[in-house]
């Protein structure tokens, strides 16, 4: 990549699920807006993905599913390394000499991530589910990464990253850089449209929790129409009292690109039901634009990206490597 003065960035999703607005809010449009500034890179995590179960059959096409994403919300492959983190080797054995000298059990039973994935008293959970905040670790810490952007859910685990960098340069030499979090003020957490008390989720049961990136946007539509409100009729920003019309005025307010507080004078003295159909137009031109640049991207296109941002990603990840290694010793 040559030797660049910019801050590096590095994000990444998993290749399960569908993909929701909250993700897109949260975490990519927030790399849109910002990866040009920044010497980015992000990455598709399947080897996080597969710490729960995935259909084999269909896991590399999640994979380029995702990437696709990336790319239809604006991320340009020529000025990011976009990547898949099983091409790159370095993050796993990155991920097993964290865990052998800097991450304590003690760390990991902390994280809330994986207190609720393993409190409905499933026995039958991967020992890597446990250990995946180490990996999440490793893919930041290879790449000397400054700026991690995500959703609030995803705060905790880039602080333990930073925790491990530390501990790690305490106690050997100083090789990592210490890796910051960068949450949006206003949509890092989108809540569930059927219960905006919990966020929106790829794993909610019930397809009215969110609104996909590939949904059909009339089926989105009516997801909107039939979003949960609060009582009373006025539209105004209160989470404790309306969390239900706060979320859907943060969603509007990221997608047309306008204030809450300007919406909430648009809609003074007006109903719901007004608002909630203006909003269904806003999602539903928004999936339109968004699903023809999708459908504009060919499988073969994306493959070839993904090969090339392992090639720019594998030298960084190696040097950063081999320092490591020789702090503890191994050559
Ligand atoms: P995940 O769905 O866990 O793979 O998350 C991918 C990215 O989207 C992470 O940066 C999350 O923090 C972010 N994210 C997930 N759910 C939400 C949500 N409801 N609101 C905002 N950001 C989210
Ligand atoms: N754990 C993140 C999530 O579920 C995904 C992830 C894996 C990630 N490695 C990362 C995010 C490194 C940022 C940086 O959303």
């Amino acid at each position: 990549m040559g030797k660049s003065t910019k801050k590096r960035i590095f994000s990444g999703i998993q290749p399960s699920g569908n993909l929701h607005i909250g993700n897109y809010l949260g975490a990519i449009k927030q790399w849109a807006d910002i990866y040009a500034d920044y010497d980015s890179v992000f990455c598709v995590v399947d080897y996080h993905a597969i710490t729960v179960p995935q259909d084999p059959k269909n896991l590399q096409k999640k994979v380029i599913e995702i990437a696709k994403i990336y790319l239809a919300s604006g991320i340009d492959p020529e000025k990011a390394i976009v990547f898949q983190q099983s091409h790159v080797r370095a993050h796993v054995e990155l991920c097993w000499l964290l865990n052998a000298v800097s991450a304590r059990i003690s760390d990991l039973q902390k994280m809330t991530q994986f207190k609720d994935k393993s409190s409905d008293g499933n026995i039958n959970i991967s020992a890597g589910l446990f250990d995946y905040p180490v990996l999440m670790a490793a893919d930041i810490l290879l790449y000397n990464t400054d700026v991690v952007p995500v959703g609030d859910d995803q705060l905790q685990h880039v602080e333990l990253a930073r925790d491990l960098a530390k501990r790690f340069n305490h106690d050997y030499t100083n090789v990592f850089k210490l890796p910051e979090a960068k949450i949006l003020k206003q949509g890092a957490r989108i809540m569930g449209l059927d219960n905006p008390e919990k966020k929106m989720s790829k794993s909610v049961k019930s397809e009215l929790n969110r609104i996909e990136l590939l949904d059909d946007p009339k089926v989105a539509m009516k997801k909107i129409m039939k979003a949960t409100t609060d009582l009373g009729s006025e539209i105004k920003f209160d989470i404790a009292a309306k969390p239900g019309i706060s979320n859907l005025l943060v969603i509007y307010s990221l997608l047309a690109g306008m204030e809450i507080k300007d919406l909430e004078k648009k809609y003074t003295g007006k109903l719901y039901g007004e608002f909630k159909k203006d909003l269904a137009e806003i999602v539903a031109e928004f999936l339109t634009d968004f699903q023809k640049k999708y459908n504009q991207i060919s499988d073969k296109a994306v493959l070839d990206i993904l090969a090339d941002g392992a090639c720019r990603a594998v030298p960084i990840a190696e040097a950063t490597l081999a320092r490591v290694k020789k702090a503890i010793g191994i050559s």
